[in-house]
Order: C-alpha cells, then structure tokens, then sequence
C-alpha cells in the first residue's frame, strides 16, 4: 500500500489532506515541521512526500534537499501560498515532483498523488539527478502567477542541468528575452557568458561571421581574425533572437552546426567545437513560415528541442498585479519615485485594456504615468493613451456596447436620408432586407426617433415628422 507523508505546520491541512487520502486507500503519516519531517521520512521510508514550503523551524525547499539526499527517486509534491518564480524553479531545480498552490484544489491534489502512485510502478532507477549545491545566480525577475508563467519556471528548473536548445515563441514584448536570461542564469553554466545577439539587426553578410568569427582576409575589409559570438560564449548561452529573419544560407549553417556541434570560421578551416547552449526567440510562427518556405523544417526540429511559449499578456490577465506591482517597485527604484498606490478605475482600465505590446507596452505606460505622477498614487490623468484623454474621445466607462453603437448608426443614417430606406441602405452598406431587419429589431419608427440627429442632416429633414 502506498504510504504518504505530509509535511506542514497547519493542523488543518494535515487532517484534511489525512481524510482525503485515506479515503483513496492511501496510508498517510504526518509531520508538522521540517525537523520531524525529515526524522519521520528516515524511520517510515514512505513512498511519497507532500511537503509544505513555510515551516516552522525550516525552509520546506531545505527539506526537500535533504530528503531528495537520501533517496533522489523520491516523489515530492511541494505546497506553497506563494507564486514567485525563485521557488518554484529551486523546487524544480531540486527535483520536486510537482508544484500545487494554496488554496489547493483536492481535484487536483488526488489526481496528483495517483499520478506518482501509478509513476512508483514505473522503473525509478532511470532517473538521475545531481544536486546543485549553491544558490542561483539571481536574474531579472520574472513575475506571474498564471499556470503559463508557472509552467515556464517549471522548465527553467527541469533544464537548468542539460543544454537541450530552447525556442521561446511569443508576441512582442511578452519577455521572451527575460526567460532567455533565466534559463541561463539559472542553469549550471551560469558563470560564463550570456550573449544575445539579434539576428534581424545585422545585415546577412554579416551575420555569418557576427555568429562563427571570421579570418584574416575572409573578405573585403577583414583585415584581422575576428571570434565569434558562438565561440565567445564557449560553455554559456547565445540567444538568437529574433530566429525567423535569417537567411537560408545562415540557416544551413546553423543546421550543420547544431548537428555536430563544430564549425568553421568563415574564411577559415580549422574545425572549433562548440558546448554552447543555443536558445533562439521568435515573435513569428516557425511553423508558418515553414509553409511559407521561409524556414527550414529540419532546422525548426533542432531548434525547438525544449519549446517555450509564452502566452501574450491579454491571455494571462491574472499576472497583471503581480506585474503591476514588480514593475513599479522596479520604475521607482529608477526614477527615485515612491508610487505606491494605484487607483481602482486606472487598475480597472489596465485589467481591460488588451496590451498588443504586452508587458513592455505595460512598463512603458506606467514609466510615464510615474515620471508624471507628483504623489504616492497613480490616478487616471496619468494614463492619457488608456483613458484617450489626449483627443478627448470617450473613456473606457463611456464605451458603449456594439449593440448600441449599431441602432445608433442605424439612426444617424435613417435620419441623414429621412428615412429614404434604399440611400440609408447604401449609406449603411447594406441589403434592404437586413435594414428591415435591424429596424424591426430596434423597433424604430419615423416619428419616435430621438433628437440627436447629425448636424448636417438637420435641414434636410421635414420638422413634420418629428
Ligand atoms: N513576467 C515578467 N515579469 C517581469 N517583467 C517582465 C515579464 N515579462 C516581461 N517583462 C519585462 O517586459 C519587458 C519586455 O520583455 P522582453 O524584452 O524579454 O520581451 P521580448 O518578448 O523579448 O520582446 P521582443 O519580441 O519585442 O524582443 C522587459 O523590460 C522585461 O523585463
Ligand atoms: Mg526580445
């Protein structure tokens, strides 16, 4: 019979997660902080660990380290109220089986647990894992609680140890280059260079040697041995952003070299062997221009070993506070400003807006909201692109529904033809039957229309009929 232990402080959580599992068959033992826990997992040997992040005396991810020393094969499910990138990718960094949050789902907390059950079954030997044993290096941050963004700290921990090429496909703006640095950051390597280099900013003649060096008289103008950024990045990370803009003969070459992991410098014969991690970015579809036959198919293969989506900001409104909040600790910290409010209508405003520029578009407006903002509070007058205060066209609030919009457009051009239904129709750009239509269902009539007719239709119209 499986036999699951859990770790946490609150005796709640215990006694509820003891009902539920025993309820499944399961045996279940408990602990309620990390010393016991560990002492417990040495003297029962259970097959399984649920384990809280906040304990008492510990931190849970110490526990999981010390746990996952004494048997690496061992299943951890890891419990936190926190949603921040740094854990979750230690916890995955550490092998922690998977990553639930509070308030927890028991839907999800079952099917989780049966799902390790059924992996107990399975042959563990096959695992290997190698504990780091200091901290990461810290990146940039990446904020977001959405399962998307969870999802992609999950990848950073699982292939911070191999160095498995990485695409990173999203919209513009949605960080593609910040998880780039992550993964780098995060991974084993993370002492040598990271080096990005953007592939649709340099001229194609260039790029080859921008990306393998080039020699001495190579070419016109190469009047000196020139290393490469591959080369310069030796064991550490290139991003190649921007991917979907190189030429095909670049792309032939970029093949070659991720096949065997050797190249030439141009003008050069010397084969130079490469253990650089390759991650490229895209804001494009590979796979559409594949069938556009702008991209290599064999190329995209090597390229997308590891894929990383990244999901535009509009998908994941959820992250929006969390980002809200990093990011102007991050503006105040430049500025030297000290926003720390924000208010309900400009928060409302944001979390309706579609951010087509994702989340620089979302830095970029609160930079200038806080360069213009003298107080602690971000108000509406500081987001004059979100409420179209420049023009002075309707706000957010004012935005009427596309129903409205329509009858009142129907309106307009009844009124502006006085009701000559086949020039409002040709106004309106529609068939007579679909103007009847829309004047059946707005139940409009010549004599009970509103006065709001357009100015220039004013002295056409008969003053009789209203
Ligand atoms: N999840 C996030 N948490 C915190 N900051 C973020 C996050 N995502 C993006 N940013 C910030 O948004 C800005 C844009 O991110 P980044 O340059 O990585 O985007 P990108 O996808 O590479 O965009 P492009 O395709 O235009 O090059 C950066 O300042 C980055 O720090
Ligand atoms: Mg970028």
């Amino acid at each position: 019979m499986t036999k699951i232990l859990i770790v946490d402080d609150e005796q709640l959580i215990r006694e509820t997660l003891t009902m539920i599992l025993i309820e499944k068959g399961y045996t279940v033992i408990t602990a309620e902080d990390g010393t016991t826990g560990i002492e417990t997992f040495q003297n029962e040997r259970p097959d399984m660990v649920i384990l809280d992040i906040r304990l008492p005396d510990m931190n849970g991810l110490d526990v999981l380290k010390q746990i996952k020393e004494q048997d690496r094969d061992i299943s951890v499910i890891m419990i936190t109220a926190y949603h921040d990138m740094e854990t979750t990718i230690q916890a995955m960094r550490f092998q922690a089986y998977e990553y639930i949050h509070k308030p927890i789902d028991a839907y999800e907390l079952e099917a989780t647990v049966d799902r390790v059950a059924e992996n107990l079954r399975a042959d563990r030997r096959s695992k290997t894992i190698i504990l780091p044993d200091n901290p990461p290096y810290k990146p940039d941050k990446i904020v977001g609680k959405s399962r998307a963004i969870q999802e992609i700290f999950k990848i950073i921990g699982l292939i911070s140890e191999n160095k498995a090429p990485v695409l990173i496909q999203g919209e513009s703006g949605t960080g593609k280059e910040l998880i780039a640095k992550a993964i780098h950051y995060n991974s084993v390597n993370r002492s040598e260079p990271f080096i990005p280099i953007n592939c649709s900013a340099i001229v194609e003649s260039l790029l080859e040697s921008e990306l393998f060096g080039h020699e001495k008289g190579a070419f016109t103008g190469a009047t000196q041995r020139k290393i490469g950024k591959i080369e310069h990045a030796g064991n550490g990370t290139i991003l190649l952003d921007e991917i979907g803009e190189i030429s095909p003969a670049i792309q032939v070459k970029l093949l070659r070299f991720l096949q065997e992991k050797e190249f030439e410098r141009v003008g050069g014969v010397e084969r130079i062997s490469s253990n650089v991690r390759v991650i490229s970015a895209t804001n494009k579809r590979l796979s559409e221009l594949i069938q556009q036959d702008h991209f290599r198919k064999d190329l995209y293969y090597r390229l997308k070993v590891i894929e990383i989506n990244v999901p535009p900001l509009r998908d994941r409104k959820e992250d929006i506070p969390l980002l809200l909040e990093h990011l102007i600790n991050k503006i105040n910290a430049e500025l030297q400003k000290n926003v720390t409010r924000i208010s309900n209508q400009v928060m409302d405003a944001i979390l309706g807006y579609h951010w087509p520029g994702n989340i620089r578009e979302l830095e970029n407006m609160l930079t200038r909201a806080v360069v213009h903002s003298s107080g602690t509070v971000l108000q509406r007058d500081s987001f004059p692109d979100l409420f179209n205060l420049k023009n002075g066209s309707e706000t957010p609030d004012k935005i009427i529904s596309l129903t409205q919009l329509e009858k009142e457009h129907v309106i307009k051009a009844l009124q502006h033809t006085n009701w000559n239904k086949g020039d409002a129709c040709k106004l309106l750009g529609i068939s007579r039957p679909t103007l009847r239509d829309k004047i059946k269902k707005y139940d409009l009539k010549k004599n009970n229309l509103p006065v709001c007719r357009p100015k220039a239709s004013r002295l056409d119209v008969d003053p009789s009929a209203f």
